[in-house]
């Protein structure tokens, strides 16, 4: 399944009753699978996650730890950029290089990168002094 129709489908299965803002996310990996997530809230707001974050835990999960390209759709006027948690936690299993696409579910697509949406990301390299 292609990343468009998967996150399409995954979408429909959030669970968000509070904000009532569905959100998809799939995620192409290096074994070639598709990984899928959406948003899941909770009545404790903060305990609410991501649709991206789901997603990623399911790569995970199943062994796999490289992101090569990343689509999240919402019902949303505009593209919906993913959330400043959601970038690091992309760039964390992407390189900067790594496409992502932010989508409506009115058709409009937003094409950028994991570099782009976190400029001066912090990795292990800032911890390393010698
Ligand atoms: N949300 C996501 O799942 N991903 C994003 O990239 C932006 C926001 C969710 C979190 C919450 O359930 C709802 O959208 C409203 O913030």
């Amino acid at each position: 399944m292609d990343l468009k129709t998967a996150a399409q489908a995954v979408r429909k299965n959030a669970y968000a009753p509070y904000s009532r803002f569905k959100v998809g996310a799939a995620l192409l990996a290096e074994d070639g699978t598709v990984y899928v997530g959406c948003n899941v809230e909770n009545v404790a707001y903060p305990e609410g996650t991501c649709a991206e974050a789901g997603a990623i835990a399911a790569m995970v999960a199943s062994g796999v730890q490289k992101i090569v390209e990343a689509y999240v759709i919402a019902d949303s006027p505009d593209p919906v950029p993913p959330c400043g948690g959601c970038r690091q936690k992309l760039s964390e299993f992407a390189a900067r290089d790594v496409s992502v696409t932010l989508a409506t579910t009115d058709g409009v697509e937003f094409r950028t990168t994991v570099g782009d949406l976190l400029p001066g990301a912090f990795d292990a390299g800032h911890m390393d002094k010698s």
